[in-house]
């Protein structure tokens, strides 16, 4: 038996993370987030509101239920919302993340973390867990200076590094990439989409699963955990398109020059996931597998 502490439960990952644990006996889960909690089940495990920029709060909840894994999933994951306001991207990827370092050590918990390929600059994609990072944004910057300061701590931890996450939860606070072009182009809008910028989508349950896996596995060290087929942005666009049936003609291919967005974004990534599938046993679907699990859900949720 696992008892796991989540941070950022309400969350597209953190909703997944109770999906699975609810399904898994092996798993007592405590559930946190701010505000109240916005998974449907509301049953079958435990839910605490927490600010993870609460010190005192992080230790009283862990000295109440005394997890043996703690699962850092909430963050500042706006990647242009941080580039224009980077105190609150500090304080919730690098200042939150000290504090769960120093629980996690002071009480011999195990911290599993996520990161970014967003540490990289693109520039010799797709990477391995060694390959020297050069972030181009600040959002990536705060998320290697937290993956620094989990390597010097003396906890027992676990980065597990994504791309792109997509599913479909409940109240979701953001949509994702999927879920954004198949409302467009069912509503026949057209969309401009970025044709010189290539990644590897992550189904939000591979991620969630991955997560458990460290655990399960007691994983120790940097881990790669995406989707494992490498796509052009504009291509992830158009199987979505092929997937629904929709009309890939409002589908309209520009370079990333001409966005004006706010932060830089890396050209190419893309993980090498040997690693992570030889040492925690992992998985990942197919991103037609993928979209076809977030249709069933869409249809269990309609019918
Ligand atoms: N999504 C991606 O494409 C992607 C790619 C690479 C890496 N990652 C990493 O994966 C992790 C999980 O991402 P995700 O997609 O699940 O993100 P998400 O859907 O934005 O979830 C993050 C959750 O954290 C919550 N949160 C925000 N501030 C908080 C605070 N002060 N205290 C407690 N909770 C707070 C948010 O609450 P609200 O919902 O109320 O805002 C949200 O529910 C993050 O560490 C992210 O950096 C994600």
């Amino acid at each position: 038996m696992k008892r796991i502490l989540v941070t950022g439960s309400n969350g597209l990952l953190g909703q997944k993370l109770t999906d699975l644990s609810l399904a898994d006996p092996e798993i007592e889960l405590i559930a946190t987030s701010t505000g109240p909690d916005r998974h449907p089940a509301r049953a079958g495990y435990i839910y605490e509101e927490l600010d993870v920029l609460d010190k005192v709060r992080i230790e009283e909840l862990v000295a109440k239920y005394r997890p043996d894994a703690i699962i850092h999933t909430a963050a500042m994951t706006n990647v242009d919302a941080c580039e224009n306001d980077h105190e609150k991207c500090y304080a919730l990827n690098v200042e939150s993340v000290k504090y769960f370092v120093e629980v996690c050590e002071k009480n011999d918990i195990q911290l599993v973390h996520l990161s970014t390929d967003f540490i990289f600059d693109g520039e010799d994609g797709p990477y391995t867990e060694e390959a020297e990072p050069n972030p181009l944004s600040y959002y990536g910057q705060t998320k290697l200076e937290a993956e620094q300061l989990i390597k010097e701590s003396n906890c027992r931890w676990a980065i597990l590094r994504t791309i792109i996450v997509y599913g479909i939860v409940s109240d979701m606070s953001r949509s994702n990439i999927v879920l954004w072009a198949k409302a467009a182009l069912e509503k026949g809008e057209p969309i401009n989409v970025v044709n010189d910028q290539w990644r590897m989508p992550t189904l939000a349950e591979d991620l969630a699963e991955c997560c458990l896996l460290a655990v399960k596995n007691n994983a120790r060290g940097v881990f790669n955990a995406s989707g494992k087929d490498l796509m052009s942005i504009i291509e992830i666009v158009q199987r979505v398109a092929d997937y629904w049936n929709l009309d890939k003609s409002l589908i309209r291919p520009i370079s990333a020059d001409t966005l004006n967005q706010a932060a830089k974004r890396p050209k190419k990534t893309g993980f090498i996931l040997d690693k992570t599938i030889r040492v925690l046993g992992y998985q990942p679907h197919s991103f037609e597998e993928g979209i076809a699990i977030m249709e069933k859900q869409l249809l269990e949720r309609n019918a």
